[in-house]
Order: C-alpha cells, then structure tokens, then sequence
C-alpha cells in the first residue's frame, strides 16, 4: 500500500459509507505545464509527474468499485503545441504503455483509447494497440484515454456514422434516439459521467466529452494535476455524494 492510499484511508471509509459511488468519473488533467513552472523546470516535468497522478486515481477508483474512468490525456488542440512538447507527450504515452500495462491487466483494468488514431506516430499507435490487447480481459475497471480528442470531432463522425447508414437504407432516421447516438460515440458501452473533475482552477469543459457529460456533476479543484492524489479524488466524490442530482426534475 502506498503512503498516498494510506493517508487516505479514512476518505475512502467515508466514500464507502456514503450515498452512492460515481458509476463514471471523468477527469481534465490539467496544470501540469503551472506545476513544472512553479520549479522553473521544463513544461515535460510537469506531464511526467502528472503519470503518478494517473496511477493514484486508478487506485482509488479500483478501490471505490468505479468501474468506468475517462481521463483527457490529449486534446485534439494539443498538436498546436510545440512539437518538443508533442514528442515528449508521446514518449510519456509509450512509457505509461511499458510500466503499467501488466500490472493493470493483473489488477482488472481493460484500457481503451479515444480519439483520432490517425494522426499519431507509428510509435504511438504500437503502444496503444499493445494495452489495449494486453487489458482486454479486464472487468473491474474501464480506464479510457483520450488522446487526440476531441469531443465535436466524435459528435461529427458519429453523425456521419448513422448518416452512411441511413443512405444505405440500414436504418431509419426516426430510429436515431439518444441510445443509439451514444452507441455510435468513441465511448460506446460506457454509462456517461456521473462526475467531471477538473484540475488546476480552470472553469472550462475543452471540447471534452460533450454530448455525455449533459448531466454529470463538475467539480473544480485548484489543486495541479501533479498534485492530485487519492485525497483530492475522495474529496470530490464526497462533495458528489452531497449534491442533490435532479435531472432536471423537481424533487420537493
Ligand atoms: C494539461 O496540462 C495536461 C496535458 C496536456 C497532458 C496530460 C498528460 C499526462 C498527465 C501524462 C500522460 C498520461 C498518460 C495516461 C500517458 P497543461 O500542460 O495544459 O498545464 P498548464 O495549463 O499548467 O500549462
């Protein structure tokens, strides 16, 4: 057990005890680049710590029952930056591949990556077909990369989708119902968030999951992803587990 799951146990009891766990969390990982910053240490420093965020929340999850996690990774947007950071990103990706791969498959986690394949690397796309294949059996755990997404991007090739299939006369466009346009979403089979978790203060949503984030509860930390911890992802779920979630209804 790590010093981090430790300290948060008496959360984690708290969680447990509490009024329902977020079938789906949802998090933008954001302020690396602020945290790497604030040592005066390059952007890269920043994502590189950022990794052991990735693995703390994966624990907490697994050890709530979350069984669905989705985490922004990179944005479609992202490829505007400079390419020294692009690459550095990239090679993160194939690291997280080699170092965690097995122990998540041991641990029950299937990995599935969203987003625009054809725009990374040879490279990239090796190591994302190799956790995937590696997790495939997993069953306690979906943990969903988002990496060159973007959420108008998914709407659009999903509107497209069920269009080809209209035109080829296998299906009817009063057929298209809010189910099965969320089953021709990158996030097919996944409940949408219950919970969106922002770091690092921002009050923005990013081009990140928009169609299925339409009633999920935000919460914003200015906590840096670098920063965030089991702590900071129990804290969340508690302030979850105290809203009232209405749906739009009136419930007095
Ligand atoms: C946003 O911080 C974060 C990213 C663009 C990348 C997130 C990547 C990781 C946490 C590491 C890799 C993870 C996996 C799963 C391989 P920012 O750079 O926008 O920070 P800033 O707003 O402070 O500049």
């Amino acid at each position: 057990m790590t010093e981090d799951s430790i300290a948060s146990r008496p959360l984690l009891e708290q969680v447990r005890s509490g009024d329902g766990v977020p079938a789906h969390i949802a998090i933008i990982m954001d302020g690396n680049g602020r945290w790497a910053g604030e040592r005066g240490w390059p952007r890269f420093m920043g994502h590189r710590e950022g990794m052991k965020s990735v693995r703390r929340v994966v624990t907490g999850c697994l050890a709530m029952g979350v069984g669905h996690l989705t985490l922004y990774a990179f944005s479609k947007e992202n490829w505007a930056r400079p390419a020294e950071e692009i690459s550095a990103l990239m090679k993160l990706l194939s690291e997280y591949v080699e170092r965690e791969k097995q122990e998540l498959a041991e641990k029950g986690v299937r990995v599935k990556v969203i987003g625009d394949r054809s725009r990374l690397s040879p490279a990239a796309l090796v190591s994302v077909d190799s956790i995937e294949a590696a997790t495939t059996g997993g069953d306690r755990l979906v943990l969903q990369l988002a990496i060159s997404y973007g959420s108008r991007d998914e709407i659009l090739a999903a509107a497209r989708g069920l269009a080809v299939r209209c035109a080829a006369g296998e299906l009817e466009p009063l057929e298209i119902t809010e189910t099965s346009f969320s089953e021709a979403l990158f996030t097919a089979g996944s409940p949408d968030p219950d919970l969106l978790i922002r770091t690092s203060g921002e009050m923005r949503v990013s081009n990140f999951l928009l169609w299925q984030i339409a009633y999920s509860e935000i919460y914003v930390t200015p906590v840096l992803w670098p920063d965030f911890g089991e702590v900071d992802l129990y804290e969340a779920v508690l302030e979850y587990q105290r809203r009232e979630r209405r749906f739009g209804r009136v419930t007095r």
